[in-house]
Order: C-alpha cells, then structure tokens, then sequence
C-alpha cells in the first residue's frame, strides 16, 4: 500500500455545506490530531470514498433533500471486507429513535450512526474516532484477505510446477525403460543369447512399462486393480482369449507400489502358465480373482490365481527368476505375502497385501483421471509377444 492511499483511508469526509458547520467540525478534528476533508456535494463525497476515507460526516439536511443513490450504490459495491461507517449530523430532536428516516437511510447507506446537533467538539472527536477505530480493523480483514489470496495463488504455482515436473519424469522414466529395453535386446543378441531369453525380458520390461503407464494416467496417485490386471493380462488375452483368463473383484484402490508389484506378479504367473500351466493346452484356464476385507485396522487385499483345467502339475525340482520375484522381492513390496502352491490340478499362487488406509496416503498432485496418458504414451513401448 502507498503512502498517499494510506493517509487517504484515514480522512473524514465533512458534507455540511450550510452556515459554518462545515469548517468548525474540520477545526475541531484537526485539532484532536484527525485528517479532515471539507467536500463540496455529494458527488464528491462519492468521489473521495472512490479514492478512499476512513469515515464521511453529513448533515441531515443533503438526505432529506438531495439525491444520494450514487453514495448507496458504491455503498453496495463494497468488498466483502468493507462496511464504511457514515455518521449523520441529525437536526435538534432528530435522534435515532425519533427520526422515522433513520431505517430508510441505513437500508440505503448501510453503517449509519447519528449524532445529534448540536453537538459538544469532545462528542465529535469520540464519534469519529470510533467511526475510524473500525474502519482500521476493516483495513486488517482487507490485509488479511490479501495475504490469504496471495498464499494461495503461490500455492496454485507451486502445484503446476510440481504437476510439470511429475509430467517430464513420467516421460523420462518412460525413456530410459525403452532404452534399458534396445540396451538389453541388442547386448543379448550380441552376446548371441536365445531368442527366447530376449523375449522374456523384453516383456518384462514392457510389463513393468505398462504398469506405469496405468500409474501415469492417475499422476501417480494410485492405480485401480482392475484396470492393472487388465494391462497384464491384456497381451495374453489377445493371444488366447478373453475366456482363458476370467478376473472378478471389487473395486479397489492401489498405491503406486503395490500396483506395479502386483502386475510384475501377474506377467510372472500368466507368462508360466503358458508355459507350463493352464495356459499351455487348449482347454486350461485361469481363475483370478480377489477381496478385501475391511476390519477395524488397514485394509487388507487376498487374491488368489487359479489355473484350472490345465495339464497335471509336476512339482518343480527349482525355483527359477520368476518364483523368486514373486515370493520374496514382491511380498516385501506388497507389505504382506505371496505363496505359490503347486497341486497336482493347477498351481494355487495366493497373494495378501495390506493396503494403506487412503486417508493416510499423502498425495502431491490431485489425480486427473480424465486425462489422457501424459507424454510418456508418446513413445509406446514394442509389445513383446508373450512367450510360449
Ligand atoms: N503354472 C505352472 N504350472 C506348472 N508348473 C509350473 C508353473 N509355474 C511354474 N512351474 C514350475 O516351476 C518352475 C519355476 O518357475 P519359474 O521360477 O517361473 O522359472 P522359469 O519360468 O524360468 O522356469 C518351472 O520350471 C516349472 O517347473
Ligand atoms: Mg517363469
């Protein structure tokens, strides 16, 4: 705020232009050290509130008998913060209770007092400095309200910023997975590794890609299960048919770790299934389906992969990559545990998974689920078929 603007907000406005009113009460309030300002008319009163003032004095006399609906209406514009005190100079006998206009002039003019003439130049002084005592604390509110709008105009900043650079990251990690992806292919393949080697880390890599795709789309809020089971699954789907891999469960929430743990599993059972489960005949099929249960404490999520129909199971005489990213480095992931069973009838693989209350996931950017994938769909990964 200027300096002039300052002082202006601090005056009291004088309308009293019959007689000498006008200049006795500007003496008298000069004198107890007040700003006073002696307008001609209404309008300029109007004027002078225009360019701020703390509180305007009129005579009685300009009500009763000028226009004063230009004062009401900036009156009525007022900001929020602003309730502009006017003090009517009243005629003798013309106090609040006695004047029938009173309520007229309130309606109109909003924080209007009266004072009585005439009057003593200590009652004036008093009258003013009341008046001027709640203008300063309308002058806070309006400093406060200032403040408040410029804290949240940083804070709306701040938020773009950080939404650009989940945006560049997102696109950053998209790049470097498709080049860890052509790192990896053209090293195998100068290494002379099978074909089938390439290809097996080629869709794990492209599985992992896709999860964070799903986490991309929600500004990494979170993912939804099914739409993650989905985007494993989808590549196998596509190949066998829909009716080969059936899924059903609830609608549920995941974090962003969890999400990409659980389609890291997914691409891991479907991809030995294939190979050597239900998946790898024509009549087997797999079952996959979830719940969770909502006690007192976290919630926490039971899926079960079923293969049904399948060849008959031989226990595996060892543990390959797959088991082993599945029981040990995604339980941790999962906060809770994956078991992979191998019945004569179809592997059984069980996974429990506490979820994080949602109230206690802190989340920087509120998710935009109408967007469409940010930069990182610019460069789609090559889909690997899965192997067979
Ligand atoms: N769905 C399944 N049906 C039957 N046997 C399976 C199934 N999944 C895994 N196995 C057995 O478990 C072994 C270990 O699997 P895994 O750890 O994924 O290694 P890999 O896929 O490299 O063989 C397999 O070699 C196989 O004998
Ligand atoms: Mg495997």
């Amino acid at each position: 705020m200027i300096a002039g603007q300052h002082s202006a907000s601090e005056r009291a406005l004088i309308l009293a232009p019959f007689g000498r009113d006008a200049a006795v009460a500007a003496a008298v309030l000069r004198e107890a050290g007040l700003m006073a300002e002696i307008c001609p008319d209404l309008a300029s009163v109007q004027r002078e509130c225009e360019r701020g003032a703390g509180v305007a004095l009129i005579v009685e006399e300009i009500l009763q008998e000028d226009d004063y609906s230009g004062l009401a209406r900036w009156v009525d514009a007022q900001p929020s913060w602003s309730d502009f005190p006017i003090i009517v100079l009243a005629q003798r006998g013309g106090g609040l209770e006695r004047n029938p206009a009173a309520g007229r002039y309130s309606r109109a003019l909003g924080n209007i007092s009266f004072l009585e003439r005439p009057f003593h130049p200590t009652t004036l002084v008093s009258h003013v400095q009341t008046a001027l005592r709640g203008r300063r604390r309308q002058y806070e509110a309006r400093e406060r309200l200032e403040n408040l709008r410029a804290a949240i105009t940083r804070q709306q900043q701040d938020q773009s910023h950080l939404r650009l650079l989940i945006n560049e990251l997102n696109h950053r990690v998209k790049n470097t997975l498709a080049t860890v992806q052509s790192i990896v292919a053209q090293t195998l393949r100068a290494a002379g590794a099978p074909l089938g080697t390439r290809d097996t880390l080629t869709a794990r890599i492209v599985a992992l890609s896709k999860a964070h795709d799903v986490l991309t789309n929600e500004q990494w809020s979170g993912a939804d299960l099914d739409e993650i089971v989905g985007q494993a699954l989808q590549p196998f789907r596509l190949g066998l048919g829909e009716a080969r891999i059936r899924t059903k469960g609830p609608k549920v929430r995941l974090e962003p770790k969890t999400a990409i743990a659980i389609a890291l599993a997914l691409h891991e059972l479907a991809t030995n299934a294939v190979k050597y489960g239900a998946l790898s005949t024509s009549e087997g099929w797999i079952d996959f389906t979830w719940n969770l249960s909502r006690g007192g404490g976290p919630r926490e999520l039971t899926a079960t992969w079923r293969e049904v129909d399948g060849p008959r199971v031989n226990p595996p005489t060892r543990a390959g990559f797959g088991t082993r990213l599945i029981e040990r480095g995604l339980a941790a992931d999962l906060n809770g545990e994956v078991r992979i069973a191998y019945p004569i009838d179809g592997v059984v693989c069980t996974i429990r998974a506490r979820l994080d209350s949602e109230d206690d996931r802190p989340s920087a950017v509120e998710p935009k689920r109408s967007r469409p994938a940010a930069a990182a769909s610019e460069e789609p990964m090559r889909e690997a078929a899965p192997p067979t």
